[in-house]
C-alpha cells in the first residue's frame, strides 16, 4: 500500500496585521526584506511555476500565501504546508503589487555550496563582479542556465539570487544552476584560475579580442562587470584575456558604448559556452 500523502492545512487570515503573515511583511522595502530574510533564513517564491521549481529543488516550504482562486493550481505540490488564505483585497494590500498568479510561498534557504564545490564540478562558469541589481542577476541566471553554463560565482557584493525579484525574473533558473559567493573579492579569482579555468574578462573596450575569435579551454570562466563601472582593474588585470562583443561604429559614435550586462551575458554565453553536443 502506498504511503498517505500529507495534506496542506488552510488557515483563513482576514487581518493585515495578523502575526502569521510576518514572513510576508514589507514586500516592497528591499532593505527591510534583505535583513528579515537573512535573519529568518527564508526567501519568497512568486507564482505557480516558480513555487513548483523551488519545491522541486528541495527547498522546504514554510508557508504559502494565496487566494481561493490560485490555491487549486498549486494544490498537488504543497504537501503538509500551511496555506494562509486571504481575500484578493488583502493579498493586494499585503504585497503592494500585482502578485504573479496570486501566490507567494515562503521557502527555507539551504546552505550555499562553497566556491570550490561549484567550480570543481563545473567546466563553464560565469563570474559576476558587484552586479547589484536583482533583475540583472535573475536575468543572467536565466541566460546562463539556458546557454550551457554549469556554475555561477558571485563576488561578495553581488545581489542575492534568492531575492524575490531575482527569483521571479530568472523564472526559477536560480534553482537550476549551482552557485556560490566568494568570501574574498581580492583573492576570489585566483581560486577560479587555480581550478584550471581560463578567465575571459568581458569588456566593452573594442580593442579587446572579439568574442568570435577567442581561444577556449577545457574550463572557461566568463567575468562580467558591474552596471556602472564594469570590471575592476584588478579583475581585468587578472584575466587571461579581455574579450569584447563588437559594437556598431555608428552606435559608438552616438555614445552607445556598451551593452546592458544581461545582453552581454546572453551573447557571450551563446558564443562561448554552448556545447557542440546540443547546438549543432
Ligand atoms: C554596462 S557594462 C559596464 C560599462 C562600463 N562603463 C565599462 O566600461 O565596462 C556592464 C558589463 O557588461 C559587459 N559588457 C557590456 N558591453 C559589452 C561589450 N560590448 N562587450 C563585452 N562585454 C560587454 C561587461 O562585462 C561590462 O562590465
Amino acid at each position: 500500500m502506498g504511503q498517505a500523502r500529507a495534506e496542506y492545512v488552510i488557515e483563513y487570515v482576514t487581518d493585515f496585521d495578523d502575526p502569521r503573515l510576518a514572513d510576508y511583511t514589507s514586500l516592497r522595502d528591499v532593505e527591510l526584506r534583505k535583513s528579515l530574510e537573512a535573519e529568518r533564513g527564508l526567501f519568497l517564491a512568486e507564482g505557480e511555476k516558480v513555487i513548483r521549481r523551488a519545491i522541486a529543488s528541495g527547498h522546504p516550504i514554510r508557508s504559502v500565501l494565496t487566494t481561493e482562486r490560485w490555491l487549486k493550481p498549486l494544490a498537488d505540490v504543497l504537501g503538509g504546508a500551511t496555506v494562509y488564505l486571504v481575500s484578493d483585497e488583502l493579498m493586494s494590500r499585503i504585497a503592494g503589487f500585482q502578485v504573479h498568479r496570486g501566490a507567494l510561498a515562503s521557502m527555507e534557504r539551504l546552505p550555499l555550496p562553497s566556491v570550490s564545490e561549484v567550480i570543481g564540478k563545473a567546466t563553464r562558469v560565469v563570474v559576476l563582479e558587484d552586479i547589484v541589481d536583482h533583475t540583472n542577476v535573475g536575468a543572467i541566471f536565466r541566460c546562463a542556465a539556458a546557454l550551457g553554463v554549469d556554475g555561477i560565482v558571485l563576488s561578495p557584493r553581488c545581489a542575492d539570487p534568492l531575492y524575490r525579484r531575482a527569483v521571479k525574473v530568472s523564472m526559477g533558473a536560480v534553482f537550476a544552476i549551482p552557485y556560490a559567493r566568494m568570501a574574498d573579492w581580492y583573492a576570489g579569482l585566483g581560486e577560479v584560475r587555480e581550478a584550471g579555468y581560463r578567465l575571459l574578462a568581458l569588456t566593452p573596450d573594442q580593442g579587446a579580442t572579439p568574442v568570435d575569435r577567442v581561444k577556449l579551454g577545457e574550463r572557461v570562466a566568463l567575468l562580467l562587470g558591474s552596471e556602472g563601472d564594469g570590471l575592476s582593474s584588478r579583475w581585468l588585470h587578472e584575466a587571461d584575456e579581455a574579450v569584447c562583443i563588437p559594437m556598431s561604429p555608428a552606435a559608438m559614435e552616438a555614445g552607445v558604448d556598451s551593452l546592458n550586462v544581461v545582453a552581454a551575458a546572453a551573447i557571450a554565453c551563446h558564443g562561448l559556452m554552448r556545447s557542440s553536443d546540443w547546438s549543432s
